[in-house]
């Protein structure tokens, strides 16, 4: 019988929680609540340090694989190197993304594509090559990062919200379509994080008035989303499928 207890929903014990962009930033944050949740983490990311970023997790066995995701053929070779180290895949947190700001006259072809690249195609494939795993799981998870940019117009934004909006399209789908393999398959848009990537798209006044403009007056740490994916992907949410969790302090109600 299924247990509603607080311990036993979020006991993440023996659970195997693939990451992308795990090496910094959300994704790194994820990994530590997850690893100290006792999950075994398999992270992939551009660094090539990124066994050692694992090793360095609460616990012990957890994996790392350097990995440029948008590659062809890479989001199935990760995914099998998790399944050789752990033998199931649990959740995937499609986590790795990347914020090229532009006008929309003066945006290359170049970042169009590595935005879309990254932020929506990579997130998809590897949905898809994690899928075998997730529905023989029982109780698969798959959570996006979107942003607040997912639906609302920022300047400077257009190839970031159109990668955003179609994760949240994306998120839907799979949602609807895989309900039926146990996997849940849910969004989160934050709003401005404190991490490189939030730090360089909104450095100087740009980011003072930004701030001003969020009810709780503030930017989100990195651990607060890590935190609303470990609902996501735990025992206490198997009722949300095809949500977008708006972790923003309030910005976009307004
Ligand atoms: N920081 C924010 O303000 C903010 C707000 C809303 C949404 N987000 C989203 O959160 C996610 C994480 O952002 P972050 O702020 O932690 O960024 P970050 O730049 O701090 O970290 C991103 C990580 O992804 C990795 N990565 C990038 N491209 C990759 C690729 N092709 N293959 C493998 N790994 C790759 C990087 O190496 C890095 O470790 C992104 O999807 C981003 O769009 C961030």
């Amino acid at each position: 019988m299924t247990s509603f207890s607080f311990d036993a929903a979020f006991n993440l014990t023996g659970k195997v929680v693939l990451v992308t962009g795990g090496g910094a930033g959300i994704g790194n944050a994820v990994a530590q609540v997850f690893a100290e949740r006792g999950a075994h983490l398999a992270l992939a990311d551009l660094a090539p340090n990124i066994a050692d970023l694992a090793a360095a997790l609460p616990g012990t066995g957890h994996f790392g694989i350097a990995s440029d995701i948008t590659k062809p053929g890479e989001p199935e070779r990760v995914v099998a190197a998790a399944l050789e180290k752990f033998g199931r895949i649990d959740v995937l947190v499609n986590n790795a993304g990347i914020a090229i700001l532009e006008s929309a006259e003066v945006v290359t072809d170049l970042a169009w594509d590595r935005t879309i690249a990254i932020n929506l195609t990579a997130s998809f494939k590897m949905a898809r090559a994690a899928f075998p795993a997730l529905s023989k799981a029982g109780a698969g998870r798959i959570v996006n990062i979107a942003s607040q940019a997912a639906f609302i117009a920022l300047d400077r934004h257009v190839a970031y919200t159109a990668s955003k909006a179609g994760i949240l399209g994306m998120t839907k789908v799979l949602a609807a379509e895989w309900a039926e393999f146990g996997i849940t398959v849910n969004a989160i848009s934050p709003t401005v994080v404190e991490t490189e990537l939030g730090r360089k798209a909104w450095a100087g006044d740009l980011g003072v008035q930004f701030k001003r403009k969020i009810p709780v007056g503030r930017f989100a740490q990195p651990e607060e989303i890590a935190l609303a994916v470990l609902y996501l992907a735990s025992g206490a949410a198997g009722m949300i499928t095809g949500e977008n969790l708006v972790v923003d302090g309030g910005f976009t109600i307004q």
